[in-house]
């Protein structure tokens, strides 16, 4: 009976069909970064942790974890939050008054993915910035501003974002970051990191985390990245800023209870898993090498850091290409009608790069 029911199954997933590939069968899932499953160190990890109700502030992995991270990066606070949205939604609110207007690359995540959250959440409107794969100088930043004038909006705020998702993994050279937060001095304005990559950024350029530190007023930065965690993300700051970011959290439903569970993963993942990225980095560049031999692959960004973002053309659009990988089971993303996403992350191993090489190079 049971045999009955695994082969009618087999036959209606189609498996059966293609026996021989099932065979050999294996998921290489270049989507994104944000598809990792914990590890066995990290489960064990999440499985003996200590938890207590966060919202009273009594879950010591949860304080733990905002403590260490805090202290990396030489801030004083930080708070603990599902995600890197509400993470930046969080800054950008506490850090503008309705009316107000924030300066940020035309790419950036704030802007294009959070769902309009800078409109619906703090009512502020955004002058966009045509950047350099998602970086903004300062001579731009600086001819941004509105003046002080009741028609104009307030500007309030400059948010970057390094590294640069649609930039292809870019990074800010730091004495860029420098010159646009002494802009951001001068004229009174918050400045806020979206670091959702800034590990990668920071291993790449061998950066200092506490640099970071004294040049942002916030910084969010995301666990479920490159780092692998399932969840989370931490916005830091100054005592007082942390203050604000924990009555609008809770505004925004993102007061967790005994979340500690997710916190020891935090933990785990900047004590483990912060100077392996450089694999990531290696292999992304692995894949670069092998694209770059290809005739129907156009304009590959430079590769700095874990994503690869390339043009499709000729034989293959992006989606017809992604299909084509997807029958190999490597899984890419047509993130635009010329362009295809590859993301290298923790769960991508040499072997995959190996099998994707090979592959690439028979299409
Ligand atoms: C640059 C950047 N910022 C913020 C986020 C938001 O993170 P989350 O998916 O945790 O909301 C992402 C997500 O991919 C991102 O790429």
């Amino acid at each position: 009976m049971m045999f009955c029911y695994l082969l009618a199954n087999e036959v209606a997933t189609g498996l059966i069909f293609n026996f021989p590939r099932y065979l050999h069968y294996m998921i290489i899932d270049f989507r994104s970064d944000t598809v990792t499953k914990p590890t066995e160190g990290m489960l064990t990890a999440m499985a003996s942790a200590k938890v207590g109700d966060d919202v009273f502030g009594e879950d010591p992995s949860i304080n733990e974890l905002e403590s260490l991270a805090a202290s990396m990066f030489g801030m004083e606070a930080a708070i603990f939050c599902p995600s890197g949205t509400m993470t930046n939604q969080i800054g950008i609110k506490c850090h503008t008054q309705p009316g107000d207007e924030i300066i940020c690359d035309e790419s950036s995540h704030v802007y294009q993915y959070e769902g309009g959250g800078i409109a619906f959440n703090s009512g502020s409107s955004v002058k966009l910035l045509h950047g350099d794969r998602g970086r903004i100088t300062a001579d731009q930043v600086k001819a941004s501003i509105n003046p002080d004038d009741p028609h104009r909006a307030r500007t309030s705020m400059v948010s970057l974002e390094n590294t640069s998702n649609r930039g292809g993994g870019s990074c800010y050279e730091f004495a860029e970051m420098k010159k646009i937060g002494e802009v951001c001095r001068e004229h009174k304005l918050a400045f806020h990191l979206d670091g959702a990559r800034v590990w990668n950024a920071i291993v790449a350029n061998n950066e200092s985390t506490k640099e970071y530190g004294g040049l942002f007023d916030s910084i969010s930065i995301c666990l479920s990245k490159g780092l692998g965690c399932p969840v989370g993300s931490l916005l830091l700051g100054s005592k007082d800023f942390i203050k604000k970011a924990r009555r609008i959290r809770k505004v925004f439903g993102g007061g967790m209870r005994q979340a500690g569970y997710l916190a020891a993963a935090g933990i785990y993942a900047l004590q483990n898993n912060i100077e392996r990225l450089q694999q990531d980095h290696d292999h992304a560049k692995q894949i670069e090498a092998v694209l770059r031999q290809k005739e129907f692959v156009g304009t590959i960004l430079p590769v700095e850091t874990n994503i690869v973002i390339f043009e499709v053309k000729d034989k293959y659009t992006p989606a017809s290409f992604v299909a084509r990988l997807k029958e190999e089971g490597i899984l890419s993303y047509a993130i635009s009608p010329t362009q295809v996403r590859m993301v290298v992350h923790l769960d991508i191993d040499a072997t995959m790069i190996e099998k994707t090489i090979e592959t690439i190079h028979q299409l």
